[in-house]
């Protein structure tokens, strides 16, 4: 008997851009069932009485999380699973807080078994948050990757990863080089880009400080040896960090046409933060089909600036969200998106405007975590909504989670209501059930 789950469904068809309405953009079964097949994709989905009848559905049949709704996987594009420990580390700005909190947390992961530990932690957080996809970095150590990519193997969960590739301007003990980044990407990305598990491999150089020419050459390399390679590395965050790429790289154009002039914009390129980006470099991103992660939480916490959500918009760039963690506070993608609200909102009513700005609509919001993230990944065959073929990654939110939430609930009215109250009150509490391939996860991980 197929296995079925009923509750409210709810997910993207396209992008429903600024529209406060955008029928025609979603699909929502207030009660529906959701129809698995053996081997855990989606089969069929519905209205609960049409599935019923199309299958001969008993109860007994249905998992039933009726009065919740399921949407899709959150979609992470953009975290650092070695930087877990040092979330909510106090007082620096970028570049101070790299050589802080972040280098020395990222030296412990030469040990594959501490490596292991915390990447199971991390990945619990994930699915904890109702985050089934994410796009990871390790750290620089080859065994940092390898143990990220065993543990989500186990988990039977789809994510993308890479080891980071660093050869200048961090701590010795911390640095590759061309050809060991090379070699080492080459050897993860035999053994796994879309080999074993739902594993795909990301080429990341970490950012252009970081990385010289020549090992920036043989990212380039691998990103295009290979089919399908991702490439995943930070851009225009901080102006300090803006002004010390000028230095590094006198003749390009701007700090994104050094990652250009390495042949590193492409499809399946996702660049983090771009808060300083020109309308040239928001154009060039569009036009060579790459995405930029929006990282709020991190944003607002190292005091980076605020993402130009609306000009990405008018310049139509693909548009995701990202935790950051660890400069980012926290792991979920709800909380994200009322931190990019918040952002949006800052920008939004300044005197100077001269035009209305775009609005962030909750809608918009969902989208970006969810279809809007797999179609910048390049995975929309595969995840990001909940049609017949796709894998079984699905999450169900409790509304009622909190009794504040319990509350505003009973006042909302529309479905755009009920999903903004979600994103602005909801986190980790209101995840009541994270499904991957079809398979409840059940959370074993007990960090101690
Ligand atoms: N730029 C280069 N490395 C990093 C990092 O680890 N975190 C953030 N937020 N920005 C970076
Ligand atoms: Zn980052």
């Amino acid at each position: 008997m197929a296995r079925a789950i009923r509750g409210s469904l709810f997910f993207f068809l396209d992008d429903p851009g600024a529209d406060h309405n955008p029928v025609g953009s979603y699909q929502y079964f207030e009660d529906g069932i959701l129809v698995l097949t053996d081997d855990g994709h989606i089969a069929d989905i519905g209205s609960a009485t049409n599935m019923q009848s199309r299958y001969g559905l008993a109860n007994r049949d249905i998992i039933d999380h009726s009065g919740k709704l399921i949407v899709p996987g959150f979609i992470d594009t953009h975290t650092h699973y070695p930087q877990s420990e040092i979330i909510a580390a106090y007082g620096h700005q970028l570049i101070q807080w790299l050589d802080k909190y972040a280098f020395p947390a990222e030296a412990k992961f030469y040990d594959k078994h501490y490596a292991r530990t915390i990447s199971r932690f991390f990945l619990s957080e994930l699915l904890r948050n109702g985050t089934t996809t994410a796009l990871i970095f390790g750290s620089v150590h080859k065994v940092s990757a390898e143990a990220l990519f065993e543990e989500a193997e186990k988990l039977n969960m789809r994510i993308i990863g890479g080891k980071i590739m660093m050869d200048r301007n961090a701590p010795q003990h911390l640095l590759d080089t061309p050809e060991t980044a090379y070699s080492d990407s080459k050897a993860l990305i035999e053994t796994w880009h879309n080999k074993r598990g739902r594993i795909s491999y990301a080429v990341t150089p970490r950012f252009a400080a970081t990385s010289s020419s020549e090992q920036l050459q043989a990212a380039q390399r691998l990103y295009h040896a290979y089919d399908d390679m991702y490439l995943q590395t930070h851009v225009s965050e901080n102006q300090h960090e803006i002004a010390w790429i000028k230095q590094l790289f006198p003749s390009s154009k701007s700090y994104l046409n050094v990652y250009n002039d390495f042949g590193l914009v492409g499809p399946r390129s996702i660049f983090a933060h771009g808060i300083h980006l020109t309308d040239d470099e928001f154009k060039l991103l569009a036009d060579k089909n790459a995405a930029i992660a929006f990282c709020p939480t991190s944003n607002l916490f190292l005091g980076s600036g605020l993402f130009n959500f609306d000009q990405a918009c008018l310049i139509n760039v693909r548009l995701t969200l990202g935790t950051d963690i660890g400069a980012g506070t926290s792991f979920s993608l709800l909380k994200t998106m009322a931190e990019a609200y918040k952002v949006v909102q800052l920008q939004s009513n300044s005197a100077s405007a001269s035009k209305k700005k775009t609005p962030l609509t909750p809608f918009k919001t969902f989208y970006m975590a969810t279809l809007g993230a797999a179609r910048a990944l390049y995975l929309e065959d595969k995840i990001g909504t909940l049609q017949p073929g796709k894998e079984g990654d699905f999450i169900v939110l409790n509304p009622d989670a909190t009794p504040l939430l319990n509350f505003r609930m009973r006042k909302t009215l529309s479905l755009a209501d009920r999903l903004f109250t979600l994103m602005m009150l909801a986190d980790d509490r209101a995840i009541d059930a994270v499904y991957l391939m079809g398979k409840r996860w059940q959370n074993s991980e007990a960090y101690s």
